[in-house]
């Protein structure tokens, strides 16, 4: 028997996926005029959603469009949405544009209202073999817009700078900027350097990523030494250990950056204890 198709939720409604249907002036479209979330979902219970829904909020206010929905009216929608996909290991993506107005025109339109899409699908495990050998990453300067903060759907940077990376058969591109490491095309950024946590401070350059506010948090619960500071590129490329995270991979090694192995080509001890202790803390928020 087919597969049944994956349950969307679109402007009020729950449907499948393939009924979904949204307008050519939509400005998601157009523009990629638009917001989005990634939320994973552990044993059918959305991980960090209110810090999840407090950055919706900062990037609504960033691209100055009013948020269609409360906290709890999106809180029971998006669990109804896991629910209702069969609960279980999932990853949760919802985006709001800023609608459909009757032509194409740059200005924001008047009394149009939002459009909002989310869809859930099965959260695939972070491969095997990239948390035992780690992965391979290249440095690129970044060459995205100004307001790396926001979570825009208008990504296009984001895909040209990865492609660059896959071409040269890599898994993820560490960015530069102004001389500085900021993030992965996806991904937060975290070195060891003296045996210390590093990771850049939020700010325009980067996306705050929620993975990396829990990473954080892990740290200062165990007392691990770490530090939100700039890392220039030749840190970076010094570094005893380099990692990446997000809501999606969760937090993998890096164990060749430009085809120059790091230290001993793979994933370092720091790296490992905080894995672990990333592992304990989603088992424990999933049995809560
Ligand atoms: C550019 C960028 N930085 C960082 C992240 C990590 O953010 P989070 O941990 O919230 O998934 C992502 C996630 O997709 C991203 O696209």
């Amino acid at each position: 028997m087919a597969e049944p198709l994956p349950l969307a939720y679109f402007n009020g409604a729950y449907l499948p996926l393939a009924e979904v249907r949204i307008s050519p002036l939509d400005r998601g479209f157009l523009f990629g005029d638009g917001v989005y979330e990634v939320i994973p979902a552990y044993g059918g219970r959305l991980f960090h959603l209110t810090a999840h829904l407090q950055r919706l909020q900062y990037s609504f206010d960033g691209i100055r469009l009013t948020n269609p929905y409360g906290v709890d009216q999106w809180t029971t929608l998006l669990n109804g949405l896991v629910q209702k996909n069969g609960a279980g290991d999932q990853a949760l993506y919802l985006q709001v544009t800023r609608g459909a107005d009757r032509g194409r025109d740059h200005g924001f339109p008047r009394n149009v209202p939002a459009t909002v899409f989310a869809m859930c699908t099965p959260l695939a495990k972070v491969p095997a073999e990239l948390l035992a050998a780690g992965a391979r990453a290249i440095t690129l300067e970044d060459l995205r817009w100004r307001r790396c903060d926001i979570k825009s759907t208008a990504l296009l940077g984001n895909v040209l700078l990865r492609q660059s990376a896959a071409d040269q058969n890599c898994h993820e591109a560490v960015l530069l900027r102004d001389g500085y490491a900021t993030e992965g095309t996806a991904s937060s950024l975290f070195i060891v350097a003296g045996g210390a946590i590093i990771t850049p401070p939020k700010s325009r350059d980067l996306l705050p990523s929620i993975t990396r506010d829990v990473i954080l948090e892990l740290a200062a619960e165990q007392r691990l030494a770490h530090r939100e500071a700039r890392i220039p590129a030749a840190q970076l490329r010094a570094a005893e250990e380099i990692w990446l995270a997000s809501s999606t991979r969760e937090l993998y090694a890096v164990s060749e950056l430009d085809g120059r192995k790091l230290g001993r080509g793979a994933p370092g001890p720091i790296w490992r204890q905080v894995y672990d202790l990333f592992q304990r803390h989603k088992r424990e928020l999933a049995a809560a």
